[in-house]
């Protein structure tokens, strides 16, 4: 869920709209703003958009100079118009937003039903909200006082923001677990679960961190813990450009992010990567050399697109700097009481930083002694700042909610981390490792390539559009780009897809296949290549359509497959970062054929605090 909040001279409801769709990305599934003017609070919720809550509002009168607002990514209860937030107590006297999830709602909204407080929806959001009220009526003391308050009680994840009626220039706001961001303008304040509704007004930000409570007042901050001890707030500079969020010219920010890969992956190298001289770089490994020379294992954690990139790395990590490596998914990780040693690294991905699974496992890892190291894109996120040391991805906001750019920035770092461990440990000759360097280097310009192959893509995509079923097969390293390319599919164009190894399709999912099944080969030249030309085989048998990513120039595959796509030749613990592309681009158009909103796939969410 997004959450955004403004008190200040202006007025508070085109600033919250505005910001609410910058994070539509965090989940779209019902929006909502609550309003104070002259000692009255409105509330207006929708299911649906932000632009179905503009819709909504229409003329009504908006006017006001504080104001709270919320998109929404369901847990508790379906997305319908009263589950939508902002939500107000019993007495309509406070209003909240919460993002996060509550566990002991059920007891605590047993213990205010019986208190005679009544509910509208089914979220944990509304007992969060009853709870505060009562505080502050059984307790008499004021709102500030009456969130600390609350904040002892519930068990769980929050972000929240609170106002009340009879508070006209008081926003109050808490973190646990979820992020919020405060902007401080010249006697005004923006709020937001990240800096993009915050950028235009002002760059001067504070990150709430986790047990912090923010009273907004009079046009002061006032920063404390749960417990009551004053904070001084720390005051950052954002670095972040409005540009950068904003779409450019492209119909949607997927293909933007796509496009703008050569760039991002540069970005992802720059100052770290000089292969002329053979030099890598990356201070927070120096920090750590020993650590990381003489790890027993690495174990990785992470979530969806970046759990792939993580498979990516297992492969590269082991090849070349000969470390054993584990690749876990941070939700089935945190609850299996891992065993973790203290010579152990744990490398945490994560695009958003704030993903609650890889957040929680990391954690765990960190209390059993492990070294957390963090491969994340949002400079200041939660996982950023949980982590011991870290490489950021540098890829740029990535705002559709299908990752791309972010990928392939993950597997740019976590390849210059396997080769500074080859470099430290010592596992590659120095004249191979110089070679992949100089290859590395060759990347942005093949992806650049790589996307030439745009239209070819669109042909293809308009054949198979109207598939029920797909199947991507890969080998090696180009497994883990099978899957990655399944679930592109899955996620915008809903189409039932599955990634698996090619050699593997034997044991099951060959049954699948027939003369309507479009299998997508990732048979690019490497040490798997002759394999893979046999699992074509396999599929032609059955008749199933295959659509193969070649290496430039091959010969061979161009007469089994009915369709070829032909990727730059690249080194090929490289070749992910180019084999990816035209997968991207596949499932893009076809998306986009079939209708489906490319940028906000149905009950997805960019960033999922909650697990
Ligand atoms: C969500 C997104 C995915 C993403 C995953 C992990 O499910 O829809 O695109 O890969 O979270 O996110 P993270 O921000 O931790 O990389």
């Amino acid at each position: 869920c997004g959450i955004v909040a403004y008190v200040g001279q202006r007025e508070a409801c085109p600033i919250i709209l505005k910001g609410l769709k910058r994070l539509e990305y965090r989940g779209y599934d019902s929006a909502g703003v609550a309003l104070l003017n002259d000692g009255e609070l409105k509330v207006f919720k929708r299911k649906g958009k932000v632009s179905d809550l503009e819709e909504f509002i229409g003329n009504q009168d908006t006017t006001s100079h504080i104001g709270i607002g919320h998109t929404r990514w369901a847990t508790h209860g379906e997305p319908n118009d009263a589950n939508a937030h902002p939500h107000y107590s019993s007495s309509k006297k406070i209003a909240i937003i919460h993002n996060g999830i509550i566990e002991n709602y059920a007891s605590l909204k047993q213990h205010l039903i019986n208190k005679g407080y009544e509910f509208h929806s089914d979220t944990d959001s509304e007992v969060f909200v009853n709870l505060i009220e009562d505080i502050r009526e059984t307790t008499k003391v004021n709102l500030a006082e009456a969130v600390r308050l609350a904040l002892h009680e519930v068990v769980g994840a929050y972000a929240i923001v609170v106002i009340s009626h009879d508070s006209p220039t008081e926003l109050i706001a808490a973190r646990k677990g979820s992020p919020l961001v405060i902007g401080i303008g010249e006697g005004e304040y923006f709020l937001a679960s990240d800096a993009t509704p915050i950028i235009e007004y002002t760059k001067d930000v504070v990150y709430l961190n986790d047990f912090e409570i923010a009273l907004i007042k009079d046009g002061v901050l006032d920063l404390r813990t749960k417990e009551d001890i004053v904070q001084t707030p720390y005051i950052q500079k954002l670095e972040l450009e409005l540009e950068s969020i904003e779409k450019g010219g492209y119909p949607h920010f997927m293909l933007k992010e796509i496009f703008e890969q050569p760039r991002s992956i540069m970005d992802s190298m720059r100052g770290r990567l000089v292969a002329e001289n053979t030099q890598l770089t990356m201070s927070s490994i120096r920090e750590y050399e020993n650590r990381f020379k003489n790890a027993n294992r690495i174990l990785i954690v992470a979530c969806g697109t970046s759990w792939h990139a993580g498979l990516v790395a297992e492969y590269l990590i082991e090849e070349l700097a000969r470390i054993p490596v584990e690749v876990e998914y941070a939700s089935e990780f945190r609850y299996r009481n891992p065993i973790i040693n203290e010579g152990d690294i744990v490398i945490a991905i994560s695009q958003s930083g704030e993903t609650a699974d890889t957040l929680a496992a990391l954690e765990l890892a960190k209390s059993k002694g492990a070294l957390i190291f963090g491969v994340c894109n949002v400079v200041g996120s939660s996982i950023a700042r949980a982590t011991d040391a870290g490489a950021y991805t540098h890829a740029g906001p990535e705002i559709g909610v299908a990752s791309t750019k972010a990928f392939t920035a993950q597997v740019t770092v976590l390849t210059l981390i396997a080769m500074m461990l080859a470099e430290k440990r010592g596992t590659m000759e120095k004249s191979a490792l110089h070679q992949l360097m100089l290859e590395m280097e060759q990347i942005p310009a093949k992806v650049e390539k790589a996307l030439q192959l745009d239209k070819e893509i669109q042909a293809i995509a308009e054949i198979f559009k109207d598939s029920s079923n797909f199947i991507y097969l890969g080998r090696g390293l180009n497994f883990p780009v099978a899957l990655e390319g399944a679930l592109k599919l899955k996620e915008i164009s809903y189409i039932h897809a599955e990634g698996y190894p090619a050699a593997e399709m034997k044991h099951g999912p060959i049954a699948l296949i027939d003369e309507n099944m479009p299998v997508v080969v990732i048979a690019t030249k490497d040490n798997s290549y002759e394999k893979v030309v046999s699992n074509i085989q396999e599929v032609r048998a059955r008749k199933g359509r295959v659509i193969a990513i070649v290496t430039e120039g091959d010969t061979v595959i161009p007469e089994m497959a009915e369709f070829v796509i032909e990727v730059p030749e690249a080194h090929e613990a490289l070749v992910p970062l180019l084999s990816v592309i035209p997968l991207q681009l596949l499932s893009y158009h076809i998306a986009v054929m079939r209708g489906c909103n490319v940028d906000q796939p149905r009950n997805l969410a960019k960033s999922v605090t909650v697990e």
